[in-house]
């Protein structure tokens, strides 16, 4: 009724006391109170079949346990979800799941991040009663790079209704019934979708597993570190993982105005591929002609000195996957000697929308940062090449690729700098100051993604060699040319950029937070689906 909108209901959740509005579930109210109820086809960004009534509980004047992920909560009602009842029902769930699965926990990758796992060790579930053999149903690849493992899987359905109700595309269905049960396509060929490893994401159990990272690591192994995919201008927020100085794999970080609880392919293969290969480790300076690698204080010396002799009017073309931060301090040591331009390109490719969460696409413009670098007044330019090309004066070069670059591109530069990750052949004929940068994963920083939203990302992995972030070389060159204070951060570096360049007015790494915020007049989101 229109008079109830808004009206909050009271619910007692394990002795505390909490109002929600009405609609919410019991599982989502317990949530609330840090009472998390187990779950297995319950997952928040699909719909909720109850099906496997692992989550049943206790509600005072109810005849029987109830399932919690469905339940809407009413006004006065009281719920214990520990009970010797409800214990004893979610016990025999589990009970019946293990039946038929697999004791391969030893050689699962799920281990250790198993929900199955850990549920039946909650519950103290050490022996079955079960004696006959166990059903086997073999493994088989969904996808090209998707192995299914039957045996293990529990029919929670999730990733079912991920390609229907998200994917908006039914490949994947249940098979027979019962313990013959399995997960397969309609037409038993492998399946193509560009969100298809959320799959393996859903999957409580190990049932679905990405062979890229099959055997690669044990779940507790893994150092975990949010970050911001850079895949494309969608801005997806992603949690790293990584072992042993190496990135691994990476994981959608729920955000419900940017990418809900999902991530594209592309993106998985970008966070794990970027920064790979050979690598620029030692700053360098051209003497008699020659390279020659030096320490970090003769490289900056040279760089100051440089510009201090005054090389005429600054150019540069710039990578649209630089961080904010970088963009910002590179610009001013060109405002240094006279800023006369800057030009990056946007690479495109096919724009893949996520149907069930439209506000989610693999966008066309397959770099992380074309925005923030727009708002420091770089220029978008198709050839940037051109648009430096014969230019006398000072020319930068911010960890782009000049392996593309005409003959004799830079000759007429009276000085050139080169800030990068990787040094090409170009950039060793030419570059009279070459600096070794780091990949977003080496470092703190921030993007700005296509709507304007503001993302913050922190270092997962260690830098090689002597690689630094652009921004800490840069400003550690502003400072020797008396023009400030040397940056100890990439806070520091943001704060200064939010005063110095109108759009980013206002924020700070403290209200960016894990989630980011958009620039003001930049909109604000839908919700994720639920
Ligand atoms: S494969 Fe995983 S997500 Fe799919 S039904 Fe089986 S257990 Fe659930
Ligand atoms: S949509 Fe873009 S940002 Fe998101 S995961 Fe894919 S490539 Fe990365
Ligand atoms: S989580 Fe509630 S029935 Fe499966």
């Amino acid at each position: 009724m229109g008079d109830d909108k808004g009206q909050l209901l009271k619910v007692t959740i394990d002795g505390t006391e909490l109002s929600v509005p009405p609609g919410t579930t019991i599982l989502q109210a317990a949530e609330r109170v840090g009472v998390v109820v187990p779950r297995y086809c319950y997952h928040p960004g699909l719909s909720a079949p109850a099906l496997c009534r692992m989550c049943l509980v206790e509600v005072e004047a109810a005849p029987k346990p109830l399932p919690s992920c469905v339940q809407q909560v009413q006004d006065g009602m009281v719920v214990r979800t520990s009970t010797p009842d409800a214990r004893k029902a979610r016990r025999a769930v589990i009970e019946f799941l293990l039946v038929n699965h697999p004791l391969d926990c030893p050689i699962c990758d799920a281990a250790g991040q198993c929900e199955l796992q850990d549920y039946a060790f909650e519950t103290g579930q050490l022996r079955t009663r079960n004696i006959e053999p166990k059903v086997v149903l073999g493994r088989d690849k969904v996808t090209a790079e998707i192995v299914y493992f039957a045996d293990r899987c529990i029919l929670c359905t999730r990733c079912v209704r991920f390609m229907d109700e998200i994917a908006e595309d039914a490949v994947l269905q249940v098979i027979q019934r019962g313990h013959e049960g399995y997960i397969d396509t309609m037409t038993d060929e492998m399946f193509e979708h560009p969100f298809s490893m959320n799959i393996v994401d859903v999957c409580p159990v190990g049932a679905l597993v990405n062979e890229d990272f099959l055997f690669k690591a044990r779940s507790w192994d893994l150092d975990h570190t949010a970050s911001i995919c850079p895949g494309c201008s969608q801005g997806c927020n992603i949690s790293i993982g990584t072992k042993e100085n190496q990135i691994l794999r990476a994981k959608p970080r729920p955000n419900a105005e940017v990418n809900s609880y999902w991530m594209c392919d592309h993106g998985r293969k970008a966070v794990v591929s970027w920064g790979a290969g050979a690598r620029l480790e030692v700053p360098m300076v051209r003497e008699e002609g020659r390279l020659v690698p030096v320490e970090w204080p003769r490289a900056l010396d040279a760089l100051v000195e440089a510009l201090a002799a005054g090389p005429g009017a600054a150019r540069a073309i710039v990578s649209a996957g630089a961080s904010n931060e970088s963009l910002f301090v590179v610009r001013k040591l060109m405002d240094a000697a006279g800023f006369e331009g800057g030009f990056f390109r946007v690479p495109t490719g096919p724009e893949q929308v996520l149907k069930g969460f439209p506000r989610l696409a693999l966008r066309s413009e397959r770099v992380p940062n074309a925005r923030g670098a727009e708002l420091l007044r770089f220029e978008r330019a198709d050839d940037i090449y051109a648009r430096v090309q014969g230019h006398g004066g000072a020319l930068f070069v911010l960890d782009e690729s000049l392996t593309g670059a005409p003959d004799g591109f830079g000759q007429d530069a009276s000085l050139l700098v080169y800030i990068g990750t990787r040094l090409d052949d170009t950039a060793r004929r030419r570059a009279d100051v070459v600096l070794p940068a780091t990949t977003f994963a080496e470092m703190d920083g921030s993007f700005t993604n296509l709507e304007g939203r503001v993302q913050r990302f922190a270092q997962a992995v260690k830098a090689p060699g002597m690689a630094r972030p652009a921004w800490l070389t840069g400003s550690a060159a502003l400072s020797r040319l008396g023009a400030g204070a040397a940056f100890r951060s990439a806070a520091e570096a943001f704060a200064a950029m939010a005063a110095d360049v109108e759009a980013y007015r206002g924020l700070g790494y403290e209200s960016l937070g894990l989630h980011g915020a958009p620039l003001a007049g930049a909109p604000t989101g839908a919700g994720a689906k639920s």
